[in-house]
């Protein structure tokens, strides 16, 4: 076998063997196929597809690429939660301690955020002291103690997809589905999940713009989940407003806590709830999803489910005080507020927009080594559709330097429109797909 021959292959619409795959990767990955070629490949993948069978092939052959978690030790089953990624997204910080506070073991690595989406493992280290790197032994032994432990991706989980996934950012190759479903799901099923829930954002604050490309993703992720024998299921959601009204990392966190106290935002709760709910089904914990949010409805009311995260919080060396004190979090040293120039009812709200002013702030990072800072955000104070007055606060901004602080209100502003009818409301679920 030769590269040539195979990116020959698939450039004139051929359909690979499974060898031919193999081969592919484990060259890419040992540093035998050098990244011109693979380049060359990942393009003529974006033009001619994949099959489903050659797409679940590409995925085990990346999550066999590196190291891979047996979770078995832990009794039960254990459910996985992935979003593709969004604005003001704190779901897993939610899902996680209100499914296990349903009884799912929930052994869960997580992503740091890039470019403008955040990411769970920043938002937790708000909290002074939370270690995000436990062994493989002190992270197995708190998801049998407490049933809930959230850390940071290994180093060396799924090497091919890291190699592939800053090869195909620097490519033009990023928007193929094989590749995108390939990427995620290799992460998924090496991190050992029995079944996976994803949350496929869509709008103009997510990866994927339409809700066409949304649900082609959706069904290639459910479809590789099928053939690969891991139990798939994708909500697609809507990330063309934040999600909830808190943006940046120790912000999210409190409306987070707000939420798990059942007194958080509404669109931000009836995700978690949803999504919670599904992933209480796959784990045969539920046959209804009614049922299944009801339940986990009630662990919000009778505060269960924020005591199994001020549990996590206290096991991963933070301090449980934080959880029912959040105002103690770290905070910036100045807000300033953005007005209503004019009366109406807000119209748009660009997600992605607004995701840039938090990292102008210094909420998000640029490139993958770049610090941030935890203590800065926005706290918005409508949803798309709400009635807004001239002159009322339509944004809070958290700064700590009051230059980044004006940047931020320019480029919030630009996100939002006010328009003189009533506009309607933005859907938050627009779909579940599954392989049934
Ligand atoms: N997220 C991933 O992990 N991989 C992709 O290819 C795109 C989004």
């Amino acid at each position: 076998m030769n590269m040539v021959d195979l990116i020959a292959k698939k450039r004139d619409g051929g359909v690979y063997a499974p060898e031919e795959i193999a081969f592919i990767i484990r060259g890419y990955t040992d540093g035998s196929i050098p990244d011109y070629q693979m380049s060359a490949w990942a393009m003529a993948v974006f033009f001619q597809g994949m099959t489903p069978q050659e797409t679940a092939e590409l995925t085990l052959q990346m999550a066999e690429s590196g190291e891979q978690l047996d979770l078995s030790p832990i009794p039960g089953c254990k459910v996985d939660k992935h979003s593709t990624g969004g604005v003001g997204d704190k779901t897993t910080l939610i899902v996680a301690p209100l499914v296990a506070a349903a009884g799912i073991p929930v052994a869960k690595m997580s992503g740091r955020g890039l470019g403008f989406s955040g990411g769970t493992i920043d938002k937790l280290e708000s909290f002074p002291g939370f270690q995000v790197e436990l062994s493989r032994d002190q992270f197995f032994q708190q998801v049998r103690d407490a049933g809930l432990a959230i850390i940071g991706q290994s180093g060396n989980l799924t090497p091919a997809d890291k190699k592939l996934y800053a090869l195909r950012d620097v490519t033009a190759t990023v928007e193929a589905v094989p590749l995108i479903a390939s990427s995620i799901m290799s992460k998924k099923i090496a991190a050992g999940a029995d079944a996976i829930l994803l949350d496929v954002k869509v709008g103009r604050g997510a990866f994927m713009k339409t809700l066409d490309q949304a649900n082609e993703l959706a069904q290639a992720m459910v479809q590789i989940g099928h053939n690969v024998g891991r139990q798939t299921v994708a909500v697609i959601s809507d990330m063309n407003q934040p999600l909830g009204f808190a943006v940046g990392n120790a912000l999210e966190v409190k409306e987070a806590i707000a939420v798990l106290s059942g007194q958080g935002p509404r669109d931000v709760e009836d995700l978690a709830l949803t999504i919670g709910a599904h992933m209480l089904l796959l784990a045969g914990q539920e046959t209804e999803l009614e049922a299944a949010y009801q339940r986990l409805q009630t662990m919000l009311q009778n505060g269960k489910a924020l005591a199994k995260l001020a549990e996590m919080v206290q096991a991963q060396g933070g301090d449980p005080a934080f959880v029912y004190e959040p105002d103690r979090l770290p905070q910036a040293a100045y807000t300033r507020q953005l007005l209503a120039s004019r009366s109406g009812y807000l119209s748009q709200m660009d997600a992605e927009k607004i995701g840039q002013a938090a990292v102008l702030l210094g909420a998000g990072r640029v490139t993958k080594e770049t610090p941030i800072d935890l203590t800065v955000g926005i706290l918005l104070n409508n949803k798309v559709g709400d009635a807004v007055e001239k002159g009322g606060v339509l944004a809070e901004i958290h700064a700590n330097d009051l230059g980044k602080a004006e940047q931020a209100i320019k480029k919030i502003e630009s996100a939002l429109e006010i328009v003189d009818q009533s506009s309607s409301t933005q859907r938050l679920i627009y779909d579940v797909v599954s392989a049934s």
